[in-house]
């Protein structure tokens, strides 16, 4: 029998915590859950007893397995970045916005032979995204209306004095380029970080060049409004390349663990894990 994948889980939260029982419940015959980091030790609490499973620290956690899942912050999947390529370990990362901070370390990751699993998460339509940069893709427009509770305790409102309390209308709260929108919203816009990556899949085999993150920086543009009249956060994308225009516009409902994360998004990492371990592949 084919050895089970050792998975370590970083971030035991609302994602966390869900891919854990789906690994247990749906794939316990190909992979199992060896490692789990959480700086909230009430969360951790949730696994003691569990005697096949360390609780430890990242690096620990990084030497014990095959492949790490971040569930955190944008700031671990960085520091994983880091990790994995010691280690020599896969990765799937769910902020993605730590995965774009520096390219040319993911460039080394993606040389080395290493494999970076990136999910859907909020979004959908990357299969098509994917297809047309290996045409002529030149511009991805997206505008996310997120409930103002769902922007608050972004760092950015204060520095710019913007108050969302008592809105009574949609207000932009940014426009700009996918790298600032993921630095001043590290926990609301991972979505235009996975769109760029869904285009740099396509010319990440190229030599690269210096240019590179001035183009990059031209590929994703990212609206973010608050919207009083909504209850769930709206995407909506518009793809404009030679080939094709598209739209896609995803309405999400909030999950139960964390109603800044989409229910979609869990769903997301669920079916690239199953994916991962299927022999039966639809779509990219
Ligand atoms: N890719 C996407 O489309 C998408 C969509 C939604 C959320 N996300 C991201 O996914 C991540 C997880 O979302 P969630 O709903 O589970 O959040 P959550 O807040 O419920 O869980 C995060 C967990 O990480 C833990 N954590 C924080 N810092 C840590 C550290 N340094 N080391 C170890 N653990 C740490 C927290 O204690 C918490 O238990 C977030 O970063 C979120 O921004 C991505």
């Amino acid at each position: 029998m084919k050895k089970k994948t050792r998975i370590a889980i970083i971030g035991y939260g609302n994602v966390g915590e869900n891919v854990y029982k789906f690994i247990n419940h749906e794939l316990k015959n190909k992979a199992e859950v060896v490692a789990v980091v959480d700086i909230n030790p009430g969360n951790l609490n949730k696994l003691k007893g569990k005697k096949n499973i360390k609780l430890c620290d990242m690096e620990t956690a990084v030497k014990e397995c095959d492949l790490v899942l971040e569930s955190a912050t944008g700031d671990c999947a960085y520091d994983l970045l880091k990790l994995a390529l010691k280690y020599r370990r896969d990765i799937l990362i769910l902020s993605v916005g730590g995965l774009i901070r520096d390219f040319d370390l993911l460039d080394k990751i993606i040389a080395s032979g290493l494999n970076v699993y990136v999910p859907s998460g909020a979004i959908c339509g990357l299969d098509g995204i994917g297809a047309l940069s290996e045409g002529d893709l030149s511009k991805i427009v997206i505008t996310t209306s997120k409930p103002p509770k769902g922007l608050m305790g972004a760092e950015y409102l204060k520095t710019k004095k913007i108050c969302l309390d008592n809105l009574t209308a949609p207000v932009t709260v940014f426009h700009g380029n996918v790298f600032d929108a993921i630095k001043f919203f590290p926990k609301n816009i991972n979505v235009a970080a996975t769109l760029l990556l869904a285009t740099y899949v396509s010319s990440c085999n190229n030599v690269l060049t210096s240019h590179k993150k001035d183009l990059l920086e031209k590929k994703v543009n990212v609206r973010i409004d608050a919207d009083p009249s909504i209850k769930r956060n709206v995407h909506k994308i518009e793809i404009f390349a030679k080939e094709a225009k598209v739209k896609i516009e995803v309405e999400n409902v909030p999950s139960k663990g964390n109603p800044k994360t989409s229910t979609l998004t869990i769903l997301s990492v669920q079916y690239l894990l199953r994916r991962m371990f299927a022999c039966f592949k639809v779509g990219t």
